[in-house]
């Protein structure tokens, strides 16, 4: 009796322990207003239910964008967009975080529109003092212009995570021990547009942007940003270690998750820089703790 309780008792404390995920904190919805500012174009935001949502409009004369009233060093932020639908072809929306400097830090989720009914690719990069050339593309498992989706940024000093809704699509580990840089001591800004950028985006550029379907809109909830706010030259967080971001739970990607990166990796890669050998003859050294080989 006393062993069966015993077990009872194991298997309580595993389930337990087990169902503790890394997924990060929820994000809480707000206001456009209370974390960001237009960039440019002001007159192609246009905003709704008190600002719980923005669109961002580009038409032949403009795109837009807007960016984070404050700068941070490290955190989770995100964003539900809507991309645009139809014919889409020719069109980026961009969602990104980037420092101010010359070597520069970058984070990016860049939104590749596409002809009616022809799928999106999603592609990120990573730039690290100033060096990007780290690529990745992937087709996404659900049409984004259909509903909104939550597309997110975890960062801390161990690791960035990219994520889609709550799957990791990528994660660029902190390989300084090996020579890669990690941004650590820069803060970012975060940032988004949408612009015409049909000289490149679809089918690398041979898509045009059919102006007759002008305007083209992208939709935005959420504006949810948890970092550590810094001064643009702070050099660290001042409470640096004690979010729950640096906590052990966020340090790595837990099985699962890496069960779900492998998944999109298999299933959903269009391109990988870890694997174009013309470019890179050999690995760049963070691929494969990154599990991007
Ligand atoms: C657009 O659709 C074509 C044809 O399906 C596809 O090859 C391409 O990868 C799609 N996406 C972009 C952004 O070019």
């Amino acid at each position: 009796m006393a062993s069966f309780l015993w077990s009872l008792c194991l298997s309580f404390l595993f389930l337990v322990s087990g169902a503790r995920s890394a997924q990060p904190k929820k994000p809480v919805d707000v206001q456009f207003g209370r974390n960001y500012v237009p960039t440019w174009a002001f007159d192609h935001i246009k905003y709704y239910n008190g600002g719980a949502e923005a669109q961002l409009i580009l038409d032949k004369y403009t795109g837009t964008g807007f960016q984070s009233k404050g700068s941070y060093l490290f955190g989770h932020f995100s964003m539900h967009i809507k991309m645009v639908a139809g014919d889409s072809a020719g069109v980026v929306t961009a969602f990104y975080l980037s420092s101010q400097n010359t070597e520069h830090d970058e984070i990016d989720f860049e939104f590749l529109g596409n002809r009616t009914g022809q799928p999106y690719i999603l592609q990120t990069n990573v730039f690290t003092g100033g060096k990007g050339n780290r690529e990745q593309r992937i087709y996404l498992w659900f049409d984004p212009t259909k509903t909104y989706h939550t597309y997110s940024v975890l960062w801390n000093m161990y690791q960035i995570v990219f994520f889609v809704d709550d799957v990791p699509i990528r994660v660029f580990k902190n390989s300084k021990d090996i020579g890669v840089r990690f941004p650590f001591d820069q803060p970012m800004k975060i940032y988004s547009s949408l612009w015409n950028a049909d000289d490149w985006a679809t089918r690398g550029g041979l898509e045009k942007t059919d102006w007759s379907k002008a305007p083209f809109i992208a939709s935005y909830k959420g504006f949810h940003v948890d970092g550590c706010e810094a001064s643009v030259n702070a050099k660290f967080c001042a409470t640096q270690g004690k979010r729950w971001w640096d906590q052990k739970a966020f340090q790595d990607l837990d099985a699962a998750q890496y069960k779900r990166l492998k998944w999109v990796r298999q299933k959903y890669t269009i391109y990988n820089y870890c694997t174009d050998r013309v470019r890179f003859p050999t690995t760049p050294v963070e691929c494969k703790r990154d599990r991007d080989i």
